[in-house]
């Protein structure tokens, strides 16, 4: 794997798997001038699995299996690259469904065993985190937030495997828990677009709603309780009123929304102050995941890097939620670190930060690791 060093351009196919996501992408990576997304093939499964209230594994991963093959060709082909031009296979090894990653590891071990190609077995969650690096080339150490329907943590990057979890939450994700409040109030999924939507003409202190773990030191975090008091407040109004009406829906939207920044945003000035303490020459908190979308939590989390004096960062949606490319890059950066890992092994729980305690919960999208 030495021979892929620093210094040579590399091509590298990405594959990924671990939740509801079919995608494969390339990657051409110059040293120097940094890398190109040749082609990020994503094929979603939300329709499989609308009718179940969440993922279903084995559905997933049969989904999975079935059209692996073809979203790689699709990827080779929108690059315009051979299987010969490759010079490496990145692949997600977990944590995730373990169905789903199994079906891309089998996938990837057999193009590399067929080729001979060099095969890198990669964290989702490095993934996620190393994001930053593909689409601004941003230095370590860099502050993440990773925040969507299946992870929330905050992670100091120190490099492509080194990372500190300062936090996480310990039951659901926030993404899940916008999913949820969608639910309860009859609206569509996924929730989380359509409860922002909502919110816009809601009144957000018509419900005390809690900020839960706030009164607790440190960067972890809870949603369900808050889950909880929404189903809570809709009952309330059902009682009183016989039924839910838009203006209703909208108040309960807005009072969930509202504490779910709130809460996000004091966990992150926590977790930036812990992060400033390493004396970054330039402080970057950077975010990723679906939720990052939402345009009220986007706007605290910038104001939390401002007043800190960090750089806020965004990358385009497309690659702060689940997609290959991320993958093939965090594959890039272990071989030009050296990290062999072609000895991997398909794993359902992952944690990034080794000597972090394990986090509790684990949602609709699989272990949260
Ligand atoms: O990263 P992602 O596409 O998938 C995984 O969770 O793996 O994130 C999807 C989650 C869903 O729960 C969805 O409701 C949430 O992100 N989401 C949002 C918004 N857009 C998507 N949550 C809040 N506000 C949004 N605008
Ligand atoms: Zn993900």
């Amino acid at each position: 794997m030495s021979t892929l060093s620093q210094t040579r351009p590399l091509t590298v196919l990405g594959i990924e798997s671990s939740c509801d996501d079919t995608a494969s992408a390339v990657i051409h990576d110059v040293p120097g001038s940094g890398p190109v997304i040749l082609s990020s093939v994503v094929w979603g499964q939300t329709e499989l699995h609308a009718d179940f209230g969440g993922v279903v594994p084995e559905l997933a991963a049969r989904a999975h299996a079935e059209k692996l093959d073809l979203a790689v060709e699709a990827a080779l082909a929108q690059a315009g690259m051979a299987l010969e031009q490759i010079d490496a296979i990145a692949v997600t090894a977990g944590p995730g469904l373990i169905g789903g990653v199994l079906s891309g590891v089998m996938l990837a071990r057999g193009m590399a065993a067929a080729t001979g190609l060099p095969l890198v077995g990669v964290n989702h969650l490095a993934g996620h985190a190393l994001t930053p690096r593909l689409t601004d080339r941003v230095a370590f150490p860099y502050l993440m937030l990773l925040v969507s329907g299946g992870h929330c943590q905050f992670l100091i990057v120190h490099g492509p495997n080194q990372f500190t979890r300062l936090g996480g939450t310990i039951d659901d994700a926030p993404g899940e828990a916008f999913d949820k409040v969608a639910k309860l109030l009859g609206l569509p999924q996924p929730g989380g677009p359509v409860v922002e939507e909502a919110a816009h003409a809601g009144d957000a202190a018509r419900f005390a709603l809690p900020r839960p773990l706030l009164d607790r030191p440190g960067c972890d975090l809870s949603f369900s309780g808050l889950k909880t008091a929404v189903l809570r407040a809709r009952d309330s109004v059902i009682a009183e009123l016989g039924g839910l009406r838009m203006q209703d829906r909208a108040d309960i939207c807005a009072g969930f929304q509202a504490a779910v920044t709130d809460v996000l945003a004091e966990k992150s000035r926590r977790a930036l102050a812990a992060y400033l303490e390493l004396s970054p020459t330039t402080p970057v908190f950077a975010v990723a995941g679906g939720v990052a979308a939402n345009q009220s939590l986007r706007a605290a989390l910038e104001r939390a890097a401002q007043s800190a004096g960090a750089r806020f960062l965004a990358p385009p949606l497309a690659l702060c939620t689940d997609n290959a490319a991320m993958i093939a890059w965090a594959g890039i950066e272990q071989l030009r670190a050296g990290l062999d890992s072609a000895d991997f092994v398909a794993r359902p729980r992952w944690p990034l930060d080794q000597s972090a305690a394990p986090l509790i919960g684990s949602g609709k999208k699989g272990a949260k690791a």
